[in-house]
């Protein structure tokens, strides 16, 4: 389905989005716990000339998880090499990528809650003690050998740390759970998303967007770009306040930032059920959508507004929940 709060990155927006990223530290907006840890373990590492520990990243999708490990390689001035636990799908593809990195390099795993066993048993030793034991041929022939990789750090990046197995995740050094961005952060990243598009963007039209951004960085990015072809078409290029009304109302997102999808999923909580608990299997199952999609993308912002609660029986809709949609019918 196309959903313009989608927290993936659409194919024709790859490009200006890796544009608006940051390279440094000083242009990562937000996160501020997180950078000045970032940047003492950078340090130290730089003069100890190796390289930094294994950093976990967890939290919603959106919030520069791949950002940041850009700006970390960046900064130590190494490479960055990008993969994401769906795609190894074989021992031998991770072995491959392994082989291939250079001393002090960054390895980022996107989705590593979902590599299968056998790529992440390859993982431990390599991540433990710089070591590669594969396997060569098959049955009584078959030969294993050792080979010892240059150091270098993973970045394991996870909407889901729960689902992480223990011995995974008991090898990084630094875990860390990113935040939503407050509407603060994100005019300033918008500001400076602007001023990278060369759009004219004012402070009450940035907070207007910020508002519906759902604290997510990537959502207030794409919002932006929607905007300026509005502005351009319908006003005369300059986003306002009023510019972004009417074109977040075309787009069908309302002053929270909820979708139809967001909305379908309360509105069918109320009607089906009275406001639950309900299920998550019950819920996919009346909205047509993928469980997991539910739970890591839609659930965790309506939880953080504080229109729904997980309960050990089901999901319910909170009393502000309740009441935003009653005004809204
Ligand atoms: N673009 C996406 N995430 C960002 C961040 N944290 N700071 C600045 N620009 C961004």
């Amino acid at each position: 389905m196309d959903r313009v709060v989608t927290d993936k990155e659409l194919g024709n927006e790859v490009e200006t989005q890796r544009t608006l990223r940051p390279k440094k530290f000083d242009e990562y907006i937000g996160q501020s716990t997180l950078k000045e840890k970032m940047k003492i373990f950078i340090e130290a590492a730089k003069r100890r000339g190796g390289c930094v520990d294994h950093i976990l990243l967890y939290g919603p999708p959106g919030l520069g998880k791949t950002t940041l490990a850009g700006v970390i390689a960046n900064e130590m001035g190494v490479n960055l090499k990008i993969t994401s636990g769906p795609v190894l799908d074989k021992a031998g593809d991770l072995a491959a990528i392994l082989t291939s990195l250079e001393e002090n390099d960054i390895l980022f795993i996107d989705e590593i809650h979902r590599l299968n066993t056998s790529v992440e048993e390859i993982l431990y030793p390599a991540m433990e003690d710089g070591e590669l034991d594969i396997i060569i041929g098959k049955g009584p022939s078959a030969k294993s050998i050792r080979i010892e990789l240059p150091p270098f750090t993973l970045i394991g990046a996870t909407t889901r740390a729960g689902l992480l197995s223990s011995p995974l995740r008991d090898r990084f050094g630094v875990t860390h759970r990113m935040e939503y961005y407050s509407n603060e952060d994100l005019v300033n990243i918008l500001m400076r998303g602007a001023s990278v598009l060369q759009v004219e963007l004012n402070r009450e039209g940035a907070l207007e967007i910020a508002m519906r951004s759902r604290g997510t960085p990537r959502i207030a990015n794409r919002f932006l770009k929607r905007i300026r072809d509005y502005a351009e078409i319908k006003g005369n290029g300059i986003i306002t306040k009023s510019i972004v009304m009417d074109s977040l109302r075309l787009l069908g997102v309302d002053e929270n930032g909820l979708d139809e999808l967001d909305r379908g999923i309360i509105v069918s909580m109320l009607e089906n059920y009275n406001g639950g608990p309900v299920g998550i299997e019950t819920l996919s199952l009346l909205l047509g959508e993928d469980r997991r999609t539910i739970e890591e993308v839609y659930e965790p912002y309506l939880v953080q507004i504080g229109y729904i609660k997980r309960t050990p029986r089901g999901r319910v809709v909170t009393e502000k929940g309740r009441e935003h949609f009653k005004i809204k019918e």
